[in-house]
């Protein structure tokens, strides 16, 4: 039964203020987890609830969530079986009362929800994925690593955000993590070579000042082939330009690239080029977050050779889910906890993607602490692909270091693939 439960405001990999929360059970375990957090946040994501008190950490404090945590979900939990994840979840969503979790903040409600699946699962003993996921959790997802940094995440030469890595030919969890790692490294040398600043970004991919976004593409080809490997084949490209944030006024602003204003169609057809001329097999919001039209055009033209990923569009969100399963806006989703705030409303999300058939990415955010609740959730829900970053910074290199504990305790049980 769940004693008491308290929150401590620690820094996140930017060195922005989020929430660790610890669930103590009468039977002496704790669990305990912490939440993470994005940059380019779709708008209709669930509020992540911050003091705005000036005075501390520029407004960016968690002292309201947390006290939400301590005075307000503790009390009301108290008593509560931790197995009861999805009552508990409940609980939380009716105390709060509101459509986006803006009373108690959704850092606030998932940091409780991650840590009650924790608790229950030390209780049980059993590792989270396999108390989350049962007897058939022994899927390891392929891991797309964003060796390539623009956008929001990075000062560099490119509008896109991420250009990620995606070991698609290799056999296991381990050898793919081995394959891009290597190909990482290697793109580092190319980068030197040519003059190019070699400093991370958020997510510890580089972030040249190069001159376009072809330009990006052509250098993770290089460095595909340099690190000895095949492109497409062993490796292919996966792209996420997060296009929600350089949308404005209806045009798509490509300006660091100089490439000029562009339409949705345009757009389009500039990632149908790219499909002809580099081996990329997954576009994440290649549009905007309410270009429901752009989406559509981009999914006729190209959901029957790539993945369409919906990431701001969907927010991981059944009601939004359920409306571009409906409008074919898209074929697969990019899963993040914290934009809906509950373990349980996430799997709700996953299940009904799966049902319609599509890809399912479990994805990290920009912000990140040392948790690797989500790799153990990408196992429990049955692998497919996660995104969490290049192979630097440890709080990214967490998470894959602990799938690799995982495949290995799997042993001959371990399937790996998309
Ligand atoms: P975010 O970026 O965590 O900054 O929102 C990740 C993404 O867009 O996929
Ligand atoms: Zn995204």
């Amino acid at each position: 039964r769940i004693q008491a439960i308290d929150a401590l405001e620690i820094l996140d990999s930017r060195g922005n203020p989020t929430l660790r929360v610890n669930v103590h059970l009468d039977n002496g375990i704790t669990g305990t987890s912490s939440v993470p957090s994005g940059a380019s946040t779709g708008e209709n994501e669930a509020v992540e609830l911050r003091d705005g008190d000036a005075a501390r950490y520029g407004g960016k404090g968690v002292l309201k969530a947390l006290a939400n945590v301590n005075d307000t979900i503790a009390p009301a939990l108290a008593g509560c079986d931790p197995r009861q994840q999805a009552q508990i979840d409940q609980a939380m969503i009716d105390l709060d009362g509101t459509e986006n979790k803006a009373r108690l903040g959704a850092n606030a409600i998932l940091g409780v929800s991650q840590a009650v699946a924790r608790a229950a699962a030390q209780s049980c003993g059993l590792p989270l994925y396999a108390y989350l996921g049962g007897v058939g959790a022994v899927h390891l997802p392929v891991p797309m690593m964003n060796v390539l940094n623009g956008g929001k995440h990075a000062d560099s030469g490119m509008d896109f955000q991420e250009f990620m890595i995606f070991p698609i030919g290799a056999p296991s969890f381990a050898e793919a993590l081995r394959y891009g790692a290597e190909t990482f490294h290697a793109l580092k040398t190319i980068l030197a070579a040519k003059g190019y600043a070699t400093g991370v970004g958020d997510e510890g991919g580089f972030a040249p000042q190069v001159k376009s976004n072809d330009e990006a593409c052509e250098l993770i080809v290089e460095a595909i082939v340099a690190a000895g490997y095949r492109p497409g084949e062993d490796i292919a490209i996966a792209l996420d330009p997060a296009a929600s944030s350089f949308y404005e006024e209806g045009q798509y602003r490509l300006s660091r690239s100089g490439q000029g204003d562009k339409n949705a169609e345009e757009m389009t057809e500039i990632f149908k080029a790219w499909v002809n001329k580099y081996p990329i097999v997954s576009i994440e919001d290649g549009h905007a977050e309410n270009d429901w039209e752009g989406f559509k055009g981009m999914t006729a033209a190209l959901g029957d050779k790539i993945q369409i990923v919906g990431d701001d569009l969907l927010v991981t969100n059944t009601k939004f889910i359920a409306r571009a399963i409906g409008e074919h806006a898209c074929n697969a989703v990019l899963i993040k906890l914290n934009q809906i705030g509950t373990v349980t409303e996430t799997i709700a999300a996953i299940q009904l993607c799966r049902n319609a058939g599509w890809g399912i990415v479990i994805s990290h955010r920009s912000g990140e602490t040392e948790d690797s609740f989500m790799a153990d959730f990408a196992v429990a829900m049955g692998g497919g692909q996660i995104k969490t970053g290049s192979a630097c910074r440890s709080e990214r290199i967490a998470k894959y270091n602990r799938l690799l504990e995982i495949e290995r305790e799997l042993g001959a049980a371990a399937r790996f693939g998309r």
